[in-house]
């Protein structure tokens, strides 16, 4: 056993880390404050190569692991949350995806855009009476000679709106409930596909969330991802993935607001001297860091299962709960020791406390997670 990361994972790490401090960091309050999404960040991260971290070059990827993806997320949310989830979406919930159930076409045809981060990819799930619940979904999918023919609409869709290629999951056979999903490769231009309403959010402010409305859209049945009915596994699998994308980037927003808390803790002087030599604070952020690294160990173990072909999808419901619970704490605790000027926007603590409160909800509540967990406790 070796917690060592690689060179190459060291390598990685650094690079974007000093892309996320000297690109991203500068812009991300003011990004927050205005709700605007920048594509030219994304343009950057591709010019790096991580728009396809994990995928052979064949497919316009690097050929990284997972360990690498979850560190670029880590990284980018130590400073904007909402760059992490633009990256974490696009690979875990758009790109995945294609590259485990797309016929070699469909990859040549998406997987290598979005890999080269010439198209931006999202994943639409979700509809407005069936979130956790995601069998209930009412979208259907009705074949018309060489076209399906989609109608519904999605909401909570991360990338919306600036996304090209959305992976949309509706009924091909709505009496076979969850039986009767399909997953289907849509394009933004599609006749029929339009974006609907944006989303006003308390946190990850610079991500985009919008509704994707399907009312007689065609699809190419060349676009059919898997088979017809093997849509509600897709999707399973997909989020099996993606909630370690999202537990990477709890752990960065938790790390980014104990980074800003020990720094401050040194200088804040009161009675006499630092605050950080308080044992009431110094204590705190011992606690702080100490979860952190458990949550990032999580983290780093369920990328570790993926890249090895181990199954992962416990792993990684375990560490998007504990490292979403994480975050949380951590960050209203980085306020705690702001005291006042944590509760102001002089600092970005506020910001990365308002940001952790989505890593509990989204790719599946931590409640959620728990029926995950505990379902395969009991039936393995
Ligand atoms: N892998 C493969 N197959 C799976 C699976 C997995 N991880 N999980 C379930 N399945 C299969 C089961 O084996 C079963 O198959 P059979 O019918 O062949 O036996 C089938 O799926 C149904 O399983 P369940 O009976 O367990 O399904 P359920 O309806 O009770 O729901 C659930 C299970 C875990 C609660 C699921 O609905 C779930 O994950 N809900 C949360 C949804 C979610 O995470 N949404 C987030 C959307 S994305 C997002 O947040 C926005 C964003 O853009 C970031």
């Amino acid at each position: 056993m070796n917690f060592l990361l690689s060179d190459e994972q060291e390598m990685l790490r650094k690079m974007v880390r000093d892309f996320a401090n000297n690109e991203v960091a500068p812009t991300a309050k003011e990004r927050d404050e205005q709700e605007r999404f920048d594509r030219s960040l994304f343009e950057q991260m591709a010019e790096l190569g991580l728009t396809g971290i994990p995928w052979p070059e064949k497919y316009g990827g690097i050929g990284a692991d997972y360990i690498s993806y979850v560190i670029a997320v880590e990284e980018l949310s130590r400073v904007c949350a909402s760059t992490g989830v633009t990256l974490s979406a696009h690979l875990s919930l758009a790109s995945w995806p294609i590259y485990t159930f797309g016929t070699e076409q469909q990859k040549q045809t998406y997987l290598k855009a979005l890999a080269e981060g010439e198209k931006i990819g999202a994943y639409g799930l979700t509809e407005p009476g069936s979130g956790s619940d995601a069998a209930a979904m009412k979208t259907t999918a009705k074949k018309d000679g060489s076209t399906y023919v989609l109608n519904g609409s999605k909401i909570f869709i991360t990338n919306g709106g600036a996304a090209d290629v959305y992976i949309v999951f509706a009924l091909t056979s709505p009496e076979k409930k969850h039986k009767g999903v399909s997953a289907f490769i849509v394009e933004k231009d599609f006749p029929g596909f339009s974006i609907g309403k944006k989303e006003e959010k308390l946190g990850i402010r610079s991500s985009p969330t919008t509704e994707i409305i399907m009312e007689n859209c065609r699809v190419p049945e060349g676009n059919l991802l898997g088979e017809e009915g093997e849509g509600f596994k897709i999707a399973m699998k997909t989020l099996d993935g993606g909630r370690n994308g999202i537990a990477a980037q709890a752990v960065g927003i938790a790390q980014g607001a104990l980074d800003a808390a020990t720094e401050y803790a040194k200088e804040r002087k009161q009675f006499g001297r630092s605050i950080a030599s308080m044992q009431g604070i110094s204590f705190k952020l011992a606690d702080m860091a100490t979860k952190i690294e458990a949550a990032r160990l999580l983290t780093y173990q369920a990328a570790f299962r993926e890249s090895e072909s181990l199954s992962y999808g416990k792993e990684s419901a375990m560490s998007k709960l504990f490292a979403g619970d994480t975050a949380m704490e951590v960050t209203t605790e980085a306020v705690q020791v702001f005291g006042g000027y944590g509760y102001t926007k002089e600092y970005p603590v506020e910001r990365f406390m308002r940001d952790a409160k989505i890593t509990q909800i989204y790719e599946g509540t931590n409640e959620i997670q728990r029926v995950v967990i505990s379902n395969m406790l009991l039936n393995d």
